[in-house]
């Protein structure tokens, strides 16, 4: 079996990573295509070298560009590989705008080359057309002839939306494959501790939703939020370059002053500041996931989340909308009571290490039997 996994920005590659890993360890042909959307070191090449993963067979470098600019180059740019490597799988991961566009070109190509297109991570949904997020995932779950679960509620979204059943599989969330086996190793290199910060008190925040930092009023008010937190507990922010960009535009950076900034960390010092942390602060997706497989309490700075089993199984509560000062402060002292609170817990089903497995038992039954008839 020959198959072309793709990758495009910072949250895919570590979903990338033990899909490849179990490919090749069942001796099947991996081709690995990045397409550039993410490009600075931070947060691309720092995930390669953590994950050690090999270089990318190809390096489609797209860049930054309006969603229509970058969908579109994405498009230009992989036609002509998946003509070249005429693999029997694409397997494309996530919702980002790379996931998307790979799998527009492979559908209009895949009864010319006879190949199938699996999408890792199915049936997520925030029902918010706002985020184009959203559009990727609704779409890429259309065009998609395998559509690979990470929780069992992911199911009844995809039924709703007309999938057939035999389309879709469960088989846990791959990112947490990644997660536990980084684990060891990112609490040996104590970053926490080299920052100089105790475990279990200090905050940790992410932040790149456009929704959040694209408009002053929106990172205005969060970021008046963290500087209130940060009068009780030391708050660290590794910044995305866009939140960085639009914060100085927008004349914050005296307020930004009062937290730790520090620029984007690798995977392995990430994980290991987050599981050091009292409380994650977040508008992320993964960061949602990684902080209810570690049991560290979250708070999701958005709306809705397409991840709602990370609040009915997990650690994490949305804060109240629209986000302002006080509400997140809140959000937070409770998420810290609950941490103080917390017993035994069990993380969703199929957050195991184990997912990668059945991601491949799936795709080597599904050739077998040849169901690409559908
Ligand atoms: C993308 C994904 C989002 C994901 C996030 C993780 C889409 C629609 N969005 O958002 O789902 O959660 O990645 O980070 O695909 N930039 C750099 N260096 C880089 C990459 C980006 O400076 O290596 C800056 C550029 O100014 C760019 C901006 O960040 O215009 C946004 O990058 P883009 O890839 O469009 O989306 P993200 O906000 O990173």
């Amino acid at each position: 079996m020959k198959a072309l996994l793709v990758a495009g920005a910072r949250p895919n590659f570590m979903k990338v990573a033990p899909i490849l890993s179990e490919l090749m360890a069942r001796g099947h042909e991996a081709v690995l295509v990045h397409t550039g959307q993410h490009y600075d070191a931070r947060m691309s090449e720092a995930f390669f070298r953590d994950l050690e993963l090999p270089d990318p067979d190809y390096f489609l470098g797209v860049g930054s560009g309006t969603h229509a600019q970058q969908t579109a180059r994405v498009m230009e740019a992989f036609e002509p590989v998946l003509l070249e490597e005429d693999p029997d799988w694409v397997v494309v991961v996530g919702d980002v705008n790379s996931t998307l566009a790979c799998a527009l070109v492979t559908a209009k190509l895949k009864y010319e080359i006879g190949c199938w297109l699996a999408h890792v991570e199915a049936g997520l949904r925030s029902h918010d057309w706002r985020m184009p997020e959203e559009v990727n995932r609704v779409l890429t779950d259309r065009l998609s002839d395998l559509l690979l679960t990470p929780s069992r509620d992911a199911k009844q979204n995809l039924l709703a939306e007309g999938i057939p059943e035999e389309r879709i599989s469960f088989v846990g969330n791959v990112m947490i494959d990644t997660l536990f086996a980084q684990l060891p190793k990112a609490r040996a290199l104590d970053v926490p501790g080299r920052m100089g910060l105790d475990r279990g008190k200090y905050a940790v925040v992410t932040l790149h939703r456009p929704s959040n930092v694209d408009y002053p009023a929106a990172l205005g008010a969060v970021l008046e939020a963290l500087a209130r937190i940060a009068q009780e507990t030391p708050v660290v922010l590794p910044i995305h370059p866009r939140t960085r960009k639009n914060a100085e535009a927008f004349g914050f950076s005296p307020v930004l002053e009062r937290v730790r900034v520090i620029e984007p960390l690798g995977y392995t010092e990430m994980v290991s500041l987050v599981d050091g942390a009292a409380v994650v602060l977040t508008d992320s997706g993964g960061l949602q996931e990684e902080t209810t497989a570690l049991g560290i309490p979250c708070v999701t700075l958005r709306e809705q989340t397409e991840r709602p089993i990370t609040i009915t199984e997990g650690t994490n509560c949305l804060a109240p909308w629209p986000l302002n000062g006080e509400g997140v402060s809140e959000a937070y002292r409770f998420a810290l009571e609950r941490r103080e609170r917390r017993g035994a817990r069990m993380a969703p089903e199929g957050w195991d290490g184990l997912a990668a497995q059945r991601v491949l038992n799936v795709l080597e039954s599904f050739s077998t039997s040849g169901a690409g008839n559908m």
